[in-house]
């Protein structure tokens, strides 16, 4: 097996889906700044190449910035070509592309359920799926990290997050799976749980006027008391890329300020 290490000479190609933005953004810089190749995968292809630019700024030794919506395998197959014909097999992939459609199950429309499955869970099989096959094809080791969440754990308090939370909570199934499935090749998954961050998606459901009272609100409920910011998260998906975790594989690093470690009953 051909060892491609942050050692090596040769520059590992990291592949981050929904990389124009938020937490994937900040994977990408993280990365360019230790002089990898970078493959911005995003449906938005204005943002994908703007931060592929960036990233060449920042020290990527190459970038592309893709269009690729990651819930239609003729698009991230297509991607993962480029990426295989521009910069070689993918040593890193991190799946970040995602949507948050609020509802209660009763009132939700089976569309909306299906287009959050579709982006979430289904992006993240197809990156997956394709990202796997090159480092196979290439016979090459890698690491894959997956964005999970709290409520792939636990119900949020505030509600209606049935259908986001089922994606987290199958994106971490799979992570465990695929974990033991690649092992004997050295391809090691894992997946990061960010807590609340202040990215677009964080806002996504709540009313612009509503945003600083709800900041007040989560800030005193977060044990670390403040929100993410998309850097700290990403800090924490950088490490599983690297060599250093190079004994992880099938984990979950939460990186959530502690909303996990507490119960919401306090006498
Ligand atoms: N922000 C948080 O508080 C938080 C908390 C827990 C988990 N997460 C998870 O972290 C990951 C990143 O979230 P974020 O807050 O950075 O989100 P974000 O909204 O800031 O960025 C998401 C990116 O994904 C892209 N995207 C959306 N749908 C896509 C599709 N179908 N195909 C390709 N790209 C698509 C968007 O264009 C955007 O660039 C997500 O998986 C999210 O569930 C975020």
């Amino acid at each position: 097996m051909r060892r491609i290490t942050s050692d090596s000479k040769e520059a590992r190609t990291i592949v981050v889906t929904g990389g124009a933005d938020g937490i994937g953004r900040a994977v990408v810089l993280l990365c360019a700044a230790r002089g990898d190749q970078i493959a911005v995968l995003d449906k938005n292809a204005e943002a994908a190449k703007t931060t592929a630019d960036e990233a060449v700024k920042r020290g990527a030794k190459s970038a592309l910035g893709l269009v690729c919506d990651v819930g239609f395998e003729e698009q991230v197959e297509k991607a993962f070509e480029i990426i295989w014909n521009k910069l070689g097999a993918p040593y890193g992939l991190f799946t970040s592309a995602a949507i948050d459609l609020g509802g209660l199950i009763h009132e939700l429309p089976a569309a909306t359920w299906h287009q959050v499955l579709d982006t979430n869970l289904n992006g993240t099989f197809l990156a997956c799926k394709h990202a796997i096959r090159r480092m196979r094809q290439a016979d090459v080791p890698g690491s894959i990290v997956c964005a999970s969440s709290p409520t792939g754990f636990v119900a949020l308090a505030a509600g209606g997050t049935g259908a986001y939370s089922a994606t987290k909570g199958g994106i971490s199934s799979l992570v465990r799976c695929m974990a033991i499935d690649y092992a004997p090749y050295g391809i090691r998954v894992n997946a990061v749980v960010p807590g609340a961050t202040e990215t677009r998606l964080m806002w996504s459901n709540v009313p612009a006027e509503d945003i600083p009272r709800m900041r007040r609100v989560l800030s005193k409920e977060i044990p670390l008391g403040r929100l993410a910011q998309p850097e700290e998260p990403a800090q924490a998906v950088a490490w599983l890329l690297s060599e250093e975790s190079s004994y992880v594989t099938g984990s979950h690093l939460i990186c959530d300020g502690g909303i996990l470690a507490k119960a919401s009953i306090s006498t």
